[in-house]
């Protein structure tokens, strides 16, 4: 029933507080390692994971914390468990439980989401684990069409997981990414994006889904990254929230936006802009990339660096909890948190 996830929501759902999202597989850490010089090995990405996940004072600002599988069952190098690490700041364990993209047979070179196979027992045990939420990615590509076969793949298997992860006790994070590659306007991507989520609600709804059960992890409606023109935080906004009120019911509690290639400031300022004025869910973050950028540039991997690194955190998850509340201002931003990570055909 609904109030089986109310505590849940309440926490994640809490003010001035959103989502970091470390859930990269081994091979996307890989990708973050190695762009600082870093070996793939698991040694280096618990090092990395403790880093993030021990900063003091993350509470303050982070309600929720998405984990790739092999994070969840780790510890921190005196032997804290992950889970309770985060459980210690009233931060709540998330699983990313996807199984990743591969070729859509059919398609328009476009791609779909497995993980539905024994996806049951999975999250029963995440759950044991401490896990009280669970995250599937899947993605839809505007200059690949997006074909109607790949957005009803996508809003399916959204909607099978969503079901799945229910009924073992996890709350869903519903997450079709549109990605930010084409050089289409904003319009176009408002267009695509009412669709999918038209699906999505569709399939959740007739795999009777609890919708207060739920979160959305949407992309921002934003112009194609090589469109012409840039599209302010204000316009970003007003046809963001435009796509939401049409589509999403008042009864999901909480937006999760993911940053998709923004820079930390883009994200910031486009989330802090979507809080200006009241809106029928908490609109708050989920970042990846957003919140890790200037993180990884400040640690470079060095012991030495691990405070300023988590100092660098901090600076991001406030700038982004003051977003939430709609007061950022962004003032004494670096210009690290201003370059753009927009990475054309970026995979996870
Ligand atoms: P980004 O914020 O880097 O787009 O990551 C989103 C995501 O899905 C990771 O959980």
């Amino acid at each position: 029933s609904a109030s089986c996830f109310a505590p849940l929501q309440k926490t994640v759902a809490s003010p001035g507080r959103g989502i970091l999202a470390i859930d990269e597989s081994s091979a996307t850490c890989g990708k973050r390692l190695a762009s600082i010089g870093l070996d793939n090995t698991e040694v280096n990405r618990q090092a990395y994971r403790q880093l993030l996940l021990t900063t003091a004072g993350l509470g303050e600002y982070i309600s929720g914390a998405i984990l790739f599988e092999e994070t969840l069952y780790q510890s921190t190098t005196d032997g804290k468990t992950f889970v309770d690490v985060l459980k210690d700041q009233n931060i709540m364990p998330g699983i990313k439980v996807d199984k990743g993209l591969v070729p859509l047979p059919g398609s328009n070179n476009e791609s779909w989401c497995q993980g539905l196979d024994g996806l049951a027992s999975r999250c029963a045990e995440y759950y044991k684990q401490g896990a009280r939420f669970a995250k599937w990615r899947t993605v839809v590509s505007i200059p690949c069409g997006p074909t109607a076969l790949a957005v009803k793949e996508a809003a399916w298997g959204l909607a099978r997981y969503a079901a799945i992860a229910q009924d073992n006790g996890l709350v869903p994070i519903v997450e079709p990414e549109i990605l930010l590659d084409g050089d289409h306007g904003i319009e176009r991507t408002l267009e695509v994006a009412e669709k999918v989520w038209s699906e999505v609600f569709f399939y959740l709804a007739e795999n009777n889904v609890l919708f207060e059960g739920i979160l959305l992890k949407p992309s921002m409606v934003t112009p194609g990254a090589e469109h012409k023109e840039k599209a302010s935080p204000e316009a970003i906004a007003k046809n963001t929230l435009t796509m939401l009120r049409r589509r999403v019911p008042p009864a999901v509690p909480g937006i999760m936006f993911l940053s998709g290639g923004q820079s930390e400031l883009e994200a910031t300022m486009n989330l802090n802009a979507m809080n200006q004025s009241a809106n029928p869910w908490h609109v708050s973050f989920s970042y990846a990339r957003a919140l890790q950028n200037s993180v990884l540039k400040t640690w470079q991997g060095q012991p030495e660096n691990i405070e300023a690194a988590q100092k660098a955190l901090l600076v991001r998850a406030k700038a982004n909890s003051l977003a939430q509340l709609g007061s950022y201002t962004g003032e004494g931003e670096s210009d690290e948190a201003k370059k753009g990570m927009f990475q054309k055909g970026y995979t996870y």
